[in-house]
């Protein structure tokens, strides 16, 4: 087990540069989830620090010891991948031995770790098939069987459980946590789903095009969002984003005004003394409600009504053309075409500045 710090690393592909002064701290046995769109360099940034990677600057450290010279099987880490990569002509357990012969682990130690690794995954019934003959899942637990048998001081996931289906993927996921639990190793984690990064993550990174956003525990990102980038990102159905002026401060009061008319009381952040006044108003789904078209601070016509059975997603436009959604409970009652209020919950509500950053909060 051991800490991994990255100290301000680069990276460039030729002239294009894809990681930007990324630094970080991973604590020992903490699970650590990077999340950001296609293409921002999560895989990049896992592959560096599995020694996949070279870097152009900066540092990578495990346990203490710089890396930046150690080849990837000396590292002290397994990376398990999205595609499993297991050796097709080979049983379960030589695909969990193989690595251990190469690094001369010697025969009693190497049945040892396999019984122990298939154990906790429960293959022990499937030690003798052929990848072929397993389901999705069950190839997906050899190929972290394979990565626990090392005993490595840090596992890094790149999106594992992406090709499973989404039954798969929720029973995956709790084993995980438990597999997390049962070892206590340092793992960092690259996943595309808000559940998996929310559910497993100590601490998520956010990162958007190489650089990253914020850092974070998932409830304080989903909170707190200290950027526009990071609360449309966290959260699902995504935070509604509305243009709205500052048309009056009274101490810690702010007037805001969308629209022609619509006005909303803030006293949630510190109105800011440079700038033009246009804001953006961030309000999550699951803050408004709907209510009387007079009550509300917003109307809204409903388009489209997607009943989940647990909750129902409204899809409404405002008067003034942009779309908002709402997160409501399963019965609803609301029709489609029908012109709603909508009320915002007090002190829910996130204001973002015209470069993006949200405002400072007064409490
Ligand atoms: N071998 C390479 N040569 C040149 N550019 C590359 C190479 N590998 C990755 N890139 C570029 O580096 C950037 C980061 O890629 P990376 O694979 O880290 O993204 P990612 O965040 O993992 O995306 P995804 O979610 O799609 O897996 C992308 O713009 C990609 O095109
Ligand atoms: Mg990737």
């Amino acid at each position: 087990m051991a800490e991994v710090t990255l100290e301000q690393v680069n990276k460039h592909y030729g002239d294009l540069q894809v990681i930007f002064d990324v630094s970080l701290s991973v604590k020992d046995g903490e699970f650590v989830v990077f999340v950001g769109p296609s293409g921002c360099g999560k895989s990049t940034l896992l592959r560096a620090i599995a020694g996949l990677e070279d870097i152009t600057s900066g540092s990578i450290l495990i346990g203490g010891d710089a890396v930046n010279d150690v080849p990837p099987a000396d590292r002290g880490v397994a990376m398990v991948f999205q595609s499993y990569a297991l050796y097709p002509h080979m049983t379960v357990r030589s695909n969990m031995e193989f690595g251990l012969k190469v690094n001369k682990i010697e025969t009693g130690e190497r049945k040892r770790r396999i019984h122990e690794a298939a154990r906790i995954l429960q293959l022990e019934d499937y030690l003798n098939r052929k990848p072929g003959q397993l389901s999705g899942g069950q190839r997906q637990r050899v190929a972290i069987g394979r990565a626990i048998v090392k005993q490595p001081r840090v596992f890094l996931f790149d999106e594992p459980l992406s090709n499973l289906d989404a039954a798969l993927r929720v029973q995956m996921r709790v084993e995980l946590e438990n597999l997390h639990s049962t070892l206590g190793s340092t793992m960092i984690y690259v996943t595309h789903d808000q559940v998996e990064a929310m559910t497993l993550a100590d601490r998520i990174v956010v990162l958007n095009e190489g650089c990253t956003e914020q850092i974070g525990a998932p409830l304080a990102l989903y909170h707190r969002p200290e950027t526009r980038f990071v609360a449309g990102f966290i959260g699902s159905p995504k935070m509604n984003f509305l243009p709205v002026r500052l048309t009056g401060v009274a101490g810690n009061v702010m007037t805001l005004t969308y629209g022609i008319d619509s006005t909303i009381t803030s006293d949630t952040f510190v109105a800011p003394e440079t700038g033009n006044g246009e804001l953006t108003l961030g309000i999550r789904p699951e803050h408004l409600t709907v209510c009387d078209l007079e009550s509300g601070k917003l109307g809204a016509t409903v388009r489209v009504i997607e009943a989940l059975g647990s909750d129902t997603y409204i899809y409404a436009d405002l008067p003034t053309e942009e779309q908002i959604v709402i997160r409501a409970q399963s019965d609803t009652g609301v029709q489609r075409g029908e012109t709603i209020g909508l009320r915002i919950d007090k002190g829910s509500e996130h204001l973002f500045e015209a470069n993006g950053r949200a405002l400072g909060r007064s409490k």
